[in-house]
């Protein structure tokens, strides 16, 4: 059995599909802040090899809520996503990030070490690296995060080597880039509220009500001025997930991992791609740069490749599409 932590939310639900889909039997744990239970209803009925077996609601700061979920349930593996990820609320709320990130993972670590539960795949942030010295970004980058998520995020990475060197917990963490997309039939995709990422947030523009999508800033150092990042689709980076379980299942070692493609797009280019997409004309408007934006991030993907045999499939267009699907979808639901 596996327990998915944050199983409710736009990363954890795909890789709850991706871990049924691979027949593994899951239980979500979710306080349903960010999460939906939408996602959970819809998960467990998916008819699959493996199934979702239990959802819990419950937050991983009350001690007693996660190691209820370890007494119920005999839990292998757990594959760890709960946690606060926006990076500007971050550095105006420390506190929250610092309770809910790190204190909530040492409340999990503790329910998984007093039940001899020794495998975590943790879900962790290309913030980690900070402003980048050199990009690709490889492993090997140092890790100065910029910001108070990211360091919560290099926190939980270095709590889990002590742990591994304590008492033999063994972790992998996975690095994302820039997450895009979402399930390919639309059963479920991306949904926050309020949204700051890039892709959804220029295809809200095109559903009307006088929603102008706003690009922050065209006087950056790169190619059209605009900022360049690595989009990674949800489902690609879902299947990274069991590769790393079965990775750790095999004896693995503790281990982290980045996550992306090795191509860089600015959001120039992802604002073109949504126009051809979607063949509509999208109403844009320049703003000023967003605090805290580095102008490239790419990462080099070799180490996941090599070691996890992990091969990113889908292109910047394919996770355009699904996120227009989905995003289509989305504006049935909410309005
Ligand atoms: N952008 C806009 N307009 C918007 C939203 C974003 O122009 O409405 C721009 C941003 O300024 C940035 C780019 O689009 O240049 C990508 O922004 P996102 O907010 O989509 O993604 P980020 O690169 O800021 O952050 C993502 C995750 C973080 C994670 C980080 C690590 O959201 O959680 O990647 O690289 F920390």
């Amino acid at each position: 059995m596996i327990l998915v932590t944050g199983g409710a939310g736009y990363i954890g639900s795909h890789n709850v599909l991706a871990l049924i889909e691979a027949g593994y039997e899951v239980v979500i744990f979710d306080s349903l802040e960010i999460g939906h239970v939408e996602f959970v209803e819809t998960l467990k009925n998916i008819q699959a090899k493996g199934k979702v077996v239990d959802f819990i609601k419950g937050d991983l700061q009350n001690l007693s809520q996660i190691k209820s979920v370890f007494e119920k349930y005999k839990i292998d593996a757990v594959v760890h996503f709960a946690a606060y990820s926006q990076v500007a609320e971050s550095v105006k709320n420390p506190q929250k990030y610092y309770y809910n990130n790190v204190y909530g993972t040492l409340n999990l670590l503790n329910a998984m070490l007093e039940n001899d539960v020794k495998r975590i795949v943790f879900s962790s942030t290309a913030a980690t690296y900070g402003e980048p010295v050199y990009v690709p970004i490889d492993e090997k980058h140092p890790q100065t995060p910029i910001n108070t998520y990211g360091k919560t995020k290099l926190m939980i990475e270095s709590i889990m080597d002590d742990y591994d060197n304590a008492y033999g917990l063994k972790s992998v963490r996975l690095r994302y880039f820039n997450v895009a997309g979402a399930d390919s039939q639309s059963r479920i995709g991306e949904w926050h509220d309020p949204e700051t990422h890039l892709i959804p947030n220029i295809l809200k523009s095109t559903f009307g009500q006088g929603r102008v999508f706003q690009m922050f800033g065209d006087d950056y150092d790169t190619k059209d001025g605009t900022c360049v990042r690595d989009y990674i689709n949800v489902e690609d980076l879902a299947l990274a997930h069991v590769l790393a379980l079965k990775y750790l299942e095999n004896g693995g070692e503790t281990n982290y991992f980045n996550l992306g493609t090795q191509n860089g797009n600015s959001v120039k280019e992802v604002f073109s791609c949504c126009e051809k997409v979607t063949g509509q004309n999208i109403p844009v408007e320049i703003c000023p740069r967003r605090q805290g934006d580095p102008a490239v991030l790419i990462a080099d993907n070799n180490k996941a490749q090599d070691v996890l045999n992990w091969m990113p499939q889908k292109s910047l267009e394919e996770s355009v599409c699904s996120s227009y699907n989905w995003e289509s979808k989305l504006e049935k639901i909410i309005n």
